[in-house]
């Protein structure tokens, strides 16, 4: 498993939703946490390693801090409510390495989503946890943080990327 860069077109596919969560999604949200961890980052969904399943791993917990870790998995996630009030969050992406840029969404949603064991869950999220388990879904839906920028931003964000990853050949 590793991390796909823009622009792959991968990143802009539609996952499917998940049948059921057996052994082998179980496995999938294991081995995108370890990724996610090792990048380091905070949020992973699918496409960013071309799965096209509608699975995303997150973990707020400040590892560098040593606090324990907190990993939320989900499949099939779905925001059932949206605040009308807005946030603004600087965000990053481990699929668009180096690059940076405020975002605007609804500050508070609910998310309903099915867990590792199979159980419906529903997640109540505000700041940094509301804007990356929005960024997760968008993933799923082949949006990325860039595309709420102007073209001109994007493109220049976008070869840089591509600078970055022809240097490091990462
Ligand atoms: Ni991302």
């Amino acid at each position: 498993m590793k991390i796909i860069y823009v622009p792959d077109p991968v990143l802009k596919e539609v996952a499917q939703p998940v049948g059921s969560i057996d052994d082998s999604i179980r496995q999938q949200m294991k081995d995108m946490l370890q990724v996610m961890y090792d990048a380091p980052g905070i949020g992973l969904a699918a496409n960013q390693v071309g799965l096209l399943n509608r699975v995303l791993v997150m973990d707020l917990s400040n590892r560098k801090e040593k606090e324990d870790p907190a990993p939320i998995c989900m499949a099939n996630p779905e925001i059932v409510w949206e605040s009308e009030e807005i946030s603004v969050l600087e965000e990053g992406c481990l699929s668009i390495p180096g690059q940076h840029g405020d975002v605007q969404r609804p500050a508070h949603v609910k998310v309903e989503y099915i867990d590792e064991n199979g159980q419906k869950q529903l997640l109540e999220a505000s700041g940094l946890l509301s804007h990356c388990v929005q960024h997760e879904i968008d993933h799923l839906n082949g949006v990325l943080f860039i595309d709420y920028m102007s073209k001109l931003k994007r493109n220049i964000m976008v070869r840089k990327v591509q600078k970055l990853v022809k240097q490091q050949e990462l």
